[in-house]
């Protein structure tokens, strides 16, 4: 059993979950079922990632559906009300599923200035019971204040850029305060040098843990759910992993000092970043 977290409506999620960005078509639904056989229970996925088949697929194979959080998220190109519900019940619609339980705006879009329109279809969507909880990625507090002053309704989940190289103090601490549970993206810099860095892998041979394991275990220490993506049964038993690395805070204060204004993978500012 994974422990888990709660947000301020009572949700709670596990603290670590699975990514599936890239895993898609019959090897997409392979991976995913192996990772739901290993354990993992939170499964990310996105109308953009064009997989929400292939995640259902792997969820209704394995026997378990009341025991997993299937998640997906709205493109900027469906922020209208209409097309919003519509696109809600589409995503329900692929995945084969009666529900889906977490459903997030994928990008706030600030220049379109939509968001506020597409967060009514999903309140909507979860009063119909659609959907079982709703939130946001890629929000920034200036939006996340925006939808609680014109809806009342705050996001239970902001799913975020998060990594040692994009730490993301300030955010977290909004989210901390407004019992919003934040969700990493990219936790392992989504293979980049990180995992080779000096300051990591010292931290890994001290506990006898691998490298992945500890920028995972890092994400957790510090309250935010990393969604790894990995494909091969070992690489995401490895990731599960982290869960038994306890970080000393002088070693989580290390890695999160490896942060950099500049830190993202991409160029990728929610308050400028359009994706449609
Ligand atoms: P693969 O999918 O081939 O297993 P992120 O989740 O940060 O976006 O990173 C995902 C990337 O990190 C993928 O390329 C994935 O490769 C790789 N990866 C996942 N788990 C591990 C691990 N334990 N060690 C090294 N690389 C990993």
């Amino acid at each position: 059993m994974i422990p888990t977290t709660t947000a301020h409506s009572g949700l709670t999620l596990p603290v670590l979950g699975f990514g599936t960005y890239k895993l898609k078509g019959r090897a997409g639904t392979d991976a995913i079922g192996s990772a739901i056989e290993q354990g993992y229970t939170l499964l990310d996925s996105a109308f953009n990632y064009e997989n929400e088949g292939s995640v259902g697929a792997a969820v209704r194979a394995s026997g378990r559906r009341d025991e997993l959080v299937v998640t997906s998220k709205l493109p900027g190109r469906h922020h209208d009300r209409d097309a919003a519900r519509v696109t809600i019940e589409e995503s329900v619609a692929r995945t084969g599923l009666e529900r889906l339980d977490l459903y997030l705006i994928h990008w706030p879009n600030p220049g379109r200035g939509k968001y506020v329109d597409a967060w009514g279809a999903l309140i909507e969507a979860k009063e119909r019971g659609l959907v079982g909880a709703i939130g946001v990625c890629n929000f920034l507090p200036e939006h996340l204040e925006r939808l609680r002053a014109e809806t009342g309704v705050v996001p239970e989940v902001n799913q975020v850029e998060l990594h040692p190289y994009f730490p993301q103090e300030e955010q977290l601490a909004y989210d901390r305060e407004h019992g919003i549970i934040t969700q990493a993206w990219s936790p392992l810099g989504r293979g980049n040098d990180l995992l080779e860095r000096g300051e990591v892998v010292e931290i890994a041979e001290a506990h006898g843990a691998t490298p992945a394991q500890v920028l995972l275990a890092w994400s957790i220490a510090r309250g935010a759910v990393p969604l790894p993506k990995a494909t091969s049964p070992d690489r995401q038993r490895e990731n599960l992993g982290a869960l038994d690395v306890a970080l000393a805070d002088d070693e989580v204060a290390a890695i999160t000092a490896l942060g950099r204004p500049d830190g993202r993978l991409g160029d990728q500012d929610p308050a400028r970043y359009e994706e449609m």
